[in-house]
């Protein structure tokens, strides 16, 4: 009951994140809209805008804020979520090649599945962003709009390190990998991150692994599934845990696994002590677990700045320009990095620009307040998004 009370709680925070009104979907037209061409320089130009679900919470954010802020710079914009599909992420981009979007915007469901479709957007002259995670396997990827994938994992890594304080404690301490889904390039950069940050302990027997899972094929979590990583974990617990062990540390990608895992714990472990849960992305369950102290730190990544960031690179694009390091200037204090060396997609080199993400505890949530996308709840307890409409 307390297990089926913690899933209905976030589905139903997740429903009222930004009135999003629904978790689900509802196909591949959900969210289309026609802008009001009305201001700025986009000489009616229309943008097309490729998400990968609506049913993990971040997405739903970055879609209404590219919408809104590409609407108000002038363009029309064509939004699809396409349910975590990539065939159907293939049909809907197809969809916007066939309606002559002028630019396409995508966060890939599965990097490597997109090559044909987008070999085609190119043959039809539309440039690609590949929006927060990598395209493989294909020169139609023009600009790469992220963050610094590898330094979110670092952060979590770090912040095991300090809270364990792991350069003087005697330890050892029990820690279990919990990643991202393997068809994202960006799940293997965040666990590179986190497991370089701890492997001198891991190695020097400080930090132990009583599962044995130390590589990303075995802790991966298909699709960033709550419910995978809720299984994954109520089976370590259940196969390492049970005779008294101690977990110190659940270190999770993100915050929709680490939603699960921490649903785990709080029904499956057995010990006193509260284990470490770090996260990334700020949802609002997430930050509602960091306050009642079931998660410890979600890594934050400002999406209303990623997408300001891809508007930038986006109208420097638009008017043929070709955006360098200098772009940079323009993103209005937004702190971001130009780089051209990190990101091989297996063709090429993908010119980057790469934000910076930071780490949110429970002491300093008033930082998400003040970039004005979250305010707190009636009672000053947890927090809420500020954001409206979809
Ligand atoms: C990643 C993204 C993360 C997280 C995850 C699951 O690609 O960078 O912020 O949201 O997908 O959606």
């Amino acid at each position: 009951m307390k297990k089926f009370l913690a899933v209905l709680t976030s589905v139903a925070l997740g429903a009222a994140l930004a009135g999003c009104g629904s978790t689900d979907d509802s196909g591949s037209g959900s969210g289309g809209s026609a802008g009001n061409n009305g201001g700025g320089s986009s000489g009616g130009k229309t943008v097309g805008i490729a998400m990968p679900t609506k049913s993990l919470e971040r997405w739903n954010r970055d879609g209404e804020y590219l919408k809104k802020q590409f609407e108000d710079a002038g363009y029309t914009v064509e939004l699809k979520y396409s349910d975590n599909d990539s065939n159907q992420q293939n049909n809907d981009i197809e969809g916007m090649i066939a309606d002559k979007v002028d630019l396409l915007l995508v966060a890939a469901i599965d990097g490597n599945t997109l090559s044909q479709t987008l070999d085609n957007a190119k043959s039809a002259g539309i440039d690609v962003i590949a929006y927060d995670r990598l395209i493989m396997n294909t020169d139609a990827v023009t600009y790469y709009v992220s963050f610094d994938n590898y330094t979110v994992g670092k952060l979590q890594g770090e912040f095991v390190r300090d809270q364990l304080d792991l350069d003087n404690a005697a330890g050892p301490f029990n820690i279990e990998f919990t990643a991202g889904d393997p068809a994202d390039n960006n799940a293997g950069y965040f666990f590179n991150g986190a497991y370089d940050a701890l492997k001198s302990y891991i190695d020097a027997g400080k930090l132990v692994i009583p599962s044995g899972k130390t590589t990303f094929e075995q802790v991966a979590t298909p699709s960033w599934s709550t419910d995978t990583a809720l299984e994954n974990m109520q089976n370590t617990l259940a196969s390492y845990y049970s005779g008294g062990t101690q977990l110190d540390v659940a270190l999770c990608s993100n915050d929709s696994t680490a939603l699960g895992v921490a649903q785990a714990i709080t029904s499956d472990y057995a010990g006193s002590n509260t284990p470490i849960v770090t996260g990334q992305d700020g949802d609002i369950a997430n930050l509602r677990n960091i306050v009642d102290g079931i998660q410890t730190m979600t890594v934050y990544k400002n999406v209303n700045d990623e997408a300001a960031v891809t508007l930038e690179v986006s109208k420097a694009i638009l008017e043929g320009q070709t955006p360098d390091a200098s772009l940079v200037d323009k993103f209005n204090g937004i702190d971001a990095s130009y780089d051209t060396e990190s990101y091989n997609n297996g063709v090429k080199n993908v010119p980057s620009y790469l934000l910076v993400p930071y780490v949110i505890t429970k002491d300093n949530l008033q930082v998400l307040v003040d970039t004005g996308l979250y305010q707190w709840d009636a009672d000053k307890k947890y927090l809420e998004s500020t954001a409206t409409t979809t």
